[in-house]
């Protein structure tokens, strides 16, 4: 999808549509939207009252455009001006550009609606973004072209409803973009399935990476990982025929100031999760493809960073392999030794996210960040505990903390705060050795960081358990069954926050 920013009028933009954005209200036509009624002598209006539109959430209404240079108008429903806000925003144009998907509609213009609330920068950004991400079709492995949503909105013209806006509209046009690209980067790779996407295809996409501006990729197989000692990802690693992959990744802009943070992103990337040996039921197992949710979510905020390119170094590390049952697999009961020295009784094959992700933070942790951030699809509890509303933060680390919440409330990827302090690293305490890798069925989320946190000691460091997340099941306005994508707009905003002294 390509957008341009246009500020000659709404009449004069060439397209199949025009779409503008209606909120509900007794003077429901104000600026733009009203010059634009006048033009077309009442055209606005008459399709309002003929189609009973009176501008609530994600209505839609089609009219002509007489004396336009478009063929169709199509206004969507804002809702109510004063509870209006980027969420609204996104949800109305995404509505919008899947119905003009719907249609094989290729060209649009859109009136990009600027408020006190939503400012143009922002707004154009939300628009780009949510038409962008609507359009994205999962259904990558359909044969029949016919049951496949056409990519038919190739050109959108974002319009401005004043002078002066242009240089903000091309700001936000650009961020909503990049960040659109890194989003469907995520949702690509949670999508694919596991025969497909491997520790070495995920490998591989991470390297593609580094062909972007200040990025650099190495990757460690499992010789490597065995010279170094991470016997936490070769032991998850050890039942499947795939090898292991320990990925690297590293952003670094070219003018980077001096004063400038230092942090790193580190991602759960097994690419199935069968439980092991400690196999999990039948039901929904297929789900467990997007058990790389954390690390895909990393991929996709480095590639929205290789584009935007803000000033702050930025570490990736992603600890990638398959969880299977096999003669060569981990057993409960097994002892692994970890890359800090540390002893783990594996009582449970299944809780193997926290295996991969503790050698994978005790290596970031060498590398002396400022701060770290994990993101993990590693417990059933946090679902249980938040469902697909927020994804679960955990620190001991008040200004990090905050730092992360205020980023997730911008990004638009919400967080919520549990309890992770001395009580659940008690509870990990092992028998026959240092750690055990499951402890009660209570409060799974946190006992889960309790464990991890062991391997973090010493670094500013904060948890995100992202599996409730990382996919949905209904169909949502910017997204579609399937991959959400979740944690790439978090991340960027994080790095954001760093590069800008929040730090
Ligand atoms: N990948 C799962 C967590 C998960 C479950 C993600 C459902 C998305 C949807 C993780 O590896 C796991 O199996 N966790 C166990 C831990 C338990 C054995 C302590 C769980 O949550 O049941
Ligand atoms: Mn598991
Ligand atoms: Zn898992």
């Amino acid at each position: 999808m390509r957008f341009t920013v246009k500020n000659d009028g709404l009449e004069t933009v060439k397209a199949q549509v025009l779409i503008v954005g209606v909120h509900t209200g007794a003077r429901r036509l104000r600026g733009a939207a009203a010059r634009l009624d006048r033009r077309t002598r009442g055209t606005l209006t008459r399709a309002m009252a003929l189609e009973g539109f009176s501008g609530k959430k994600k209505e839609l209404a089609w009219a002509e455009a007489p004396r336009t240079a478009a063929k169709q108008i199509l206004l969507v429903g804002l809702g109510p001006s004063d509870a209006f806000d980027g969420k609204a925003l996104g949800d109305a144009m995404g509505t919008a550009a899947s119905a003009c998907q719907k249609r094989g509609i290729a060209t649009a213009g859109v009136l990009v609606p600027v408020s006190r609330s939503v400012p143009a920068s922002e707004a154009a950004q939300t628009v780009a973004m949510a038409m962008e991400l609507a359009c994205y079709d999962p259904a990558m492995y359909k044969t029949d072209p016919e049951e496949r949503k056409k990519a038919s909105l190739r050109r959108v013209d974002l319009v401005a409803e004043r002078e002066g806006q242009t240089k903000a509209l091309n700001e936000g046009k650009r961020r909503g973009a990049a960040l659109a690209d890194g989003i469907l980067l995520t949702r690509d790779l949670v999508n694919r399935p596991a025969n497909e996407l491997t520790p070495r295809l995920l490998a591989r996409e991470a390297r593609l990476l580094a062909r972007g501006k200040g990025i650099r990729c190495r990757v460690a197989g499992p010789a490597e990982c065995r010279r170094r000692g991470m016997g936490g990802l070769l032991g998850v690693g050890q039942g499947s025929a795939e090898p292991v992959q320990f990925i690297q990744l590293e952003y670094r802009p070219t003018r980077l100031p001096r004063s400038a943070p230092k942090i790193a992103f580190v991602g759960k990337g097994i690419t199935f999760d069968t439980g092991g040996i400690s196999l999990k039921p039948a039901a929904n197992m297929d789900q467990m493809k997007t058990d790389m949710g954390g690390a895909a979510a990393i991929l996709g905020a480095f590639k929205v960073l290789s584009i935007l390119q803000p000033a702050v170094h930025v570490l990736g590390y992603i600890a990638a392999a398959e969880n299977m049952p096999g003669g060569k697999a981990v057993k409960p009961g097994d002892v692994l030794r970890m890359m800090n020295g540390m002893t783990v009784e594996v009582n449970n094959t299944d809780a193997e996210g926290r295996l991969v992700l503790a050698d994978a933070l005790h290596f970031a942790k060498l590398r002396k960040p400022d701060f770290m951030v994990d993101a993990a699809t590693l417990t059933g509890a946090c679902m249980i505990a938040l469902g697909d509303v927020a994804g679960g933060l955990m620190s001991e680390d008040e200004k990090l903390a905050r730092l992360i919440e205020e980023a997730a409330q911008r990004s638009g990827d919400p967080v919520w705060r549990l309890p992770l302090s001395e009580v659940h690293r008690t509870r990990m305490k092992g028998h026959v050795a240092d750690l055990k890798n499951t402890g009660p069925r209570d409060g799974g989320a946190s006992t889960a960081a309790g464990f991890l946190s062991r391997f973090a000691e010493g670094v500013p460091w904060a948890h995100l358990d992202i599996a409730g997340m990382v996919w949905t099941d209904e169909n949502r306005p910017t997204e579609p069954k399937g991959a959400t994508g979740y944690g790439v707009r978090l991340f960027h905003a994080i790095a954001e926050s760093a590069a800008s002294g929040a730090w």
